[in-house]
């Protein structure tokens, strides 16, 4: 089926939302903890109503996965990944680097993807089989070929100051055998960077489907590779990722192998 129209509401719903994201930037009224270091605004809250009212009038039988709850759970068979805001922490201290996600899968697979960054008024989007975008110009994944010579980026989980084994230990690995990891605060935009050929990979621990939906398939329609951490397939329920442009896919992996979170969390 032609899912044109599907990315057009995404579209139009992300770049309302961002409109409205970028109006409330240092003027949030409330902010809650979810659990220590994860906090939730009421601008989190009011855009992801704002996208549900959009997407659901448009669509009332579809199911939707959102990250403040104002969904539901997955059932039937399309269904709508959002997360309203990604990057609270960012938007919260007016760091400019958040966005808006939206992917919708339909009978289990991702068709649409869109992110949008409403600061850099950049918006990425890919449709399955049609290739990604960003701002309407085609967008592909960089051609480096070398860990040593890679950028990457990753990002740290909400339990990272309690967990026994954690991140740390691989950020440190890769920063000292590549040019550099970053750590943004957007996993949805990290993605869309290593799709555009800004970053060559990208890896993560314990995401949510929203974090991941829309990025994940607007990599892969840039030419990229999107796999769990130890290259088998990609499972966005269980939130482990890594992206990359392919080319230095197998390096990243040999190297998370080696490390016990990568073990434990893969049964290894
Ligand atoms: C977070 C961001 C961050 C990642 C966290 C996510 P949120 O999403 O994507 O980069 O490291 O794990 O929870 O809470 O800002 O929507
Ligand atoms: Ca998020
Ligand atoms: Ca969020």
């Amino acid at each position: 089926m032609d899912s044109t129209r599907d990315k057009d509401l995404a579209i139009s719903a992300a770049l309302t939302a961002g409109k409205y994201i970028k109006e409330h930037v240092g003027k949030i009224s409330r902010i809650d903890y979810k659990s220590a270091y994860n906090i939730v605004t009421d601008v989190d809250k009011s855009t992801e109503k704002l996208i549900l009212d959009m997407i659901k009038r448009e669509n009332p039988d579809d199911s939707v996965v959102a990250e403040e709850g104002g969904g539901g759970i997955k059932s039937g068979n399309r269904c709508w990944f959002i997360d309203p805001l990604d990057g609270t922490t960012n938007f919260t201290h007016t760091y400019p680097f958040f966005c808006v996600s939206i992917g919708l899968e339909v009978a289990g697979k991702m068709t649409v993807g869109v992110v949008y960054n409403p600061i850099s008024d950049e918006l990425f989007y890919a449709e399955s089989g049609k290739g990604a975008f960003l701002n309407n110009v085609a967008i592909k994944v960089s051609k480096i070929d070398k860990l040593e010579t890679s950028l990457l980026a990753t990002g740290f989980p909400a339990d990272r100051a309690t967990a026994v084994y954690n991140n740390l230990e691989i950020f440190k690995e890769l920063t000292n055998n590549s040019h550099g990891v970053r750590r943004d605060g957007s996993a949805a935009l990290d993605l869309c960077f290593v799709a555009c050929g800004r970053l060559d990979a990208f890896w993560e621990m314990k995401l949510a489907p929203w974090d991941v939906a829309a990025g994940s398939l607007i990599v892969e329609e840039a030419g990229g590779r999107v796999t769990n951490l130890i290259a088998g397939p990609f499972d966005k329920l269980n939130g482990h990722i890594i992206a990359s442009n392919g080319l230095i896919h197998d390096e990243v992996v040999a190297t998370l192998k080696t490390f016990k979170v990568v073990q434990k969390e893969h049964g290894l």
